[in-house]
């Protein structure tokens, strides 16, 4: 069987030396020294002040919300997984969609000016598959109407946009370290902002809002513990490699796939990309159903990602993204993971070819 990603995992006698510390000395969780590594080691990495190690990406996308106190409405991306546009809702917003751009699946800043009035609080916009959105007009937008930005980069660890990693852009970043995602600690997410307000409230609301016996805020436990920031500490000094390899199999598929009729989402702004996933567009979702089918045959799995555009989920206000429901019907993320051969790359290409042609 091959999955549309297997998780990379280390040497094991790599990870043992670090559950060897932890059998030793018992400190399991609550900003223990792993922990405590592998933020300072994330923070230098992205060029950030301020970097919050948590739970899972999505959790911090509702920590984010918090921390700007956004009310009212938040300007969004039809074009994401559905956990962006649950964190909006699930802090009482209201998610506004604006549709994306067909080039890079990201939000089209072109279109948001027109969807603000006098209750938008923020722009909510996910690094789709990895590519920047346009981090620059974005702000010159929320700086004329004083807006906060959030940046969704569950994707976006370790593209550079200008020679900046991603994730320092924006008011508040978040990312994903999910088993899938290229850069993962099993379970985990992270957050960072170079604003020394809202990193403290970031800090206490990760820990229930107090700090021993002082209550500050309201809170949360968005903490994780010392086995998955051993596993991040054990795969942080591997991006390189890991973006490496990504690219390679990237370049395969461009070479196996030439000449058919399909698109791959792209930048035209000045990047390092990451290669997080390997989306193609088929020219209808005819098409890419067939594909699929194709593929299962062969005990292959690529994920429809991101289907179905989240502005025709039923429990949001309906806004027509064109744009969007389009794109959503007709992508199809293929495998890509370090360990993928290039005879497997052969093998899923052909099916599409015998498919396609
Ligand atoms: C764009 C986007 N945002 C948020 C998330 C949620 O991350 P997590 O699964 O770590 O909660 C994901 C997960 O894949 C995602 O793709």
């Amino acid at each position: 069987m091959i999955n549309v990603t297997q998780t990379y995992l280390p040497p094991l006698e790599q990870y043992e030396k670090y559950l060897k510390e932890l059998w030793e000395n018992r400190w399991v969780t609550n900003n223990g020294k792993f922990v405590q590594q592998l933020e300072a080691d994330i923070k230098k990495y992205l060029g950030v002040k301020h970097f919050f190690f948590c739970t899972n990406g999505t959790v911090v996308l509702q920590m984010a919300i918090k921390a700007l106190q956004l009310k009212g409405k938040i300007i969004t991306t039809p074009f994401s997984y559905v956990a962006t546009v649950n964190s909006i809702l699930w802090e009482e917003c209201e998610p506004v969609f604006v549709d994306v751009k067909a080039s890079d699946c990201c939000i089209n800043d072109a279109l948001i000016e027109q969807q603000i009035t006098p209750d938008t609080s923020a722009i909510l916009a996910t690094h789709v598959y990895g590519n920047p959105c346009n981090v620059e007009a974005i702000k010159k937008i929320a700086d004329k109407y004083n807006l906060k930005v959030i940046y969704d980069g569950a994707h976006a660890f370790g593209t550079t946009l200008n020679g900046k990693q991603l994730l320092s852009y924006g008011d508040v970043s978040t990312c994903s370290f999910h088993a899938t995602k290229l850069f993962h600690t099993i379970e985990g997410g992270g957050i960072m902002t170079n604003d020394d307000v809202v990193a403290r409230q970031l800090y206490l609301f990760r820990q229930f809002g107090h700090v021993y016996d002082e209550y500050f805020s309201v809170g949360i436990n968005a903490k994780n513990s010392e086995f998955h920031a051993a596993m991040g500490l054990c795969l942080l000094p591997e991006v390189e490699k890991f973006i490496e390899k990504r690219k390679l199999v990237a370049d395969w598929y461009a070479e196996e796939l030439k000449g058919l009729n399909i698109q791959i989402p792209h930048s035209s702004l000045n990047i390092r990309y990451n290669h997080a996933y390997h989306p193609v567009i088929f020219e209808s979702e005819k098409k890419l159903l067939a594909v699929m089918e194709g593929l299962k045959t062969e005990n292959i799995f690529a994920r429809r990602y991101f289907y179905p555009s989240l502005n025709s989920l039923p429990f949001v206000k309906k806004i027509s993204c064109p744009v969007s429901e389009d794109i959503s019907s007709r992508v199809l993320s293929l495998p890509l993971f370090y360990e993928i051969t290039r005879e497997e790359v052969e093998l899923i290409s052909s099916v599409i070819k015998k498919i396609l042609n």
